[in-house]
C-alpha cells in the first residue's frame, strides 16, 4: 500500500521525488494546489476541485500542463496505483522552472506534481482555535502555493496551545480558518462569511451549505464580527481533508458550553452519510 508521488510524469516514492531548484514554485510560489480527499479508495468531489483549479489557474494567468480530462485521468491512475485507501491526494502546478526572473518568460513548461499520502480517519473530536489578523492578500479565492500567513498563523494558534487559526480583519469581520472555512450557528440558524474573495471557497463548505439546507436548517451566508462568533451557540470548521470538526473554545472562550452542539453533530453525521454513500 505505497504512498506514492509524480513529477512530470515520473512515479517514485515521495522521498524520492524532487523538483528543479530553479522551479518557480519554489522560487516565488508561482502556483496552485487542491488537496482531495480519499474515503474508501475513492474520490470525493474530484470534479468539483479539478474545476476550482482552473479557476485557480486563470486568476494568475497559469497555463495547467494538460486539459482537465487528461488531468483526472491522471490523478486516478496515480491514485489507483498507491492503494491508499484513506488519503489525502496532493495535487500542485507550478509556472514551470527557469532561470530566476520575476517576470517568467513564455512558453514555460508548467510543473506538476502529485503525493498520495495516507490519513487517519476519524478526525479529531473538537478543535480550539485562536483568532489572528487577517494579513493575507486579495486573492484568497485562489487557492495559491503563497501560504507564508498561513503557515505564521498555524505557528501562532500551536504556541498559544491551540489548533487553529481564524482569519479575522481588522474591523472584525471573520473570514476563515488558516486552512478551512468556517461556520457559526446562533439561534438555530447556521452562518458562513460570503465568498466574496477574501476567503477560499471551500469544495467541503459547498457541501456542507447543501446537506444543511436539506436537512432543513435555516442558512445564512453573510459576514459576521468576532463578538458574534465568540457569542454563538456552536462554531465549527470544513475542510476536505478534516470534513467536519467542531470548535468548542476560541480565544480561551468555551463556545456553547465547550462541548459540540447539535447542529454541527447532525451536520458532521450528513456529511459522513453523504462521503459514505458515494464511496460504497
Ligand atoms: N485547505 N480555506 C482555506 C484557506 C483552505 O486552505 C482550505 C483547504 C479551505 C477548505 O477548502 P476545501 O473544503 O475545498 O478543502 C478553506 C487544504 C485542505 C490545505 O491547504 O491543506
Amino acid at each position: 500500500m505505497p504512498e506514492l508521488a509524480y513529477v512530470n510524469g515520473r512515479i517514485t516514492s515521495v522521498e524520492e521525488a524532487v523538483v528543479s531548484v530553479e522551479d518557480r514554485g519554489f522560487q516565488f510560489a508561482d502556483g496552485i494546489y487542491e488537496v482531495v480527499r480519499t474515503f474508501n479508495s475513492k474520490f470525493i468531489d474530484l470534479d468539483r476541485h479539478l474545476a476550482r483549479l482552473e479557476r485557480s489557474a486563470r486568476m494568475l494567468d497559469l497555463p495547467l500542463p494538460m486539459p482537465l480530462a487528461e488531468l483526472e485521468k491522471v490523478c486516478r491512475d496515480l491514485y489507483a496505483r498507491s492503494g491508499v485507501p484513506e488519503a489525502a491526494f496532493y495535487l500542485q502546478v507550478t509556472r514551470g522552472a527557469c532561470r530566476r526572473q520575476h517576470a517568467a518568460p513564455p512558453g514555460l513548461k508548467p510543473t506538476l506534481v502529485m503525493t498520495v499520502r495516507a490519513v487517519t480517519t476519524p478526525p479529531p473530536p473538537y478543535f480550539t482555535a485562536i483568532t489572528v489578523p487577517n494579513n493575507r492578500w486579495r486573492l484568497c479565492a485562489c487557492k495559491a502555493v503563497a501560504l507564508l500567513p498561513t503557515v505564521l498563523a498555524k505557528h501562532a494558534a500551536i504556541k498559544a496551545q491551540a489548533d487553529d487559526a481564524i482569519f479575522v480583519e481588522d474591523d472584525g469581520t471573520v473570514l476563515e480558518g488558516a486552512s478551512d472555512n468556517v461556520f457559526a450557528v446562533k439561534d438555530g440558524t447556521l452562518y458562513t462569511p460570503p465568498a466574496d474573495g477574501r476567503i477560499l471557497e471551500g469544495i467541503t463548505r459547498g457541501r456542507v451549505l447543501e446537506l444543511a439546507a436539506a436537512l432543513g436548517v435555516p442558512v445564512r451566508v453573510e459576514s459576521f464580527k468576532r463578538d458574534f462568533l465568540l457569542a454563538s451557540d456552536e462554531v465549527f470548521l470544513s475542510s476536505s481533508v478534516l470534513t467536519v470538526v467542531p470548535f468548542v473554545r476560541i480565544d480561551g472562550k468555551p463556545i456553547g458550553g465547550g462541548a459540540p452542539g447539535p447542529v454541527t453533530t447532525a451536520v458532521r453525521q450528513a456529511y459522513w452519510d453523504f462521503v459514505r454513500e458515494h464511496t460504497a
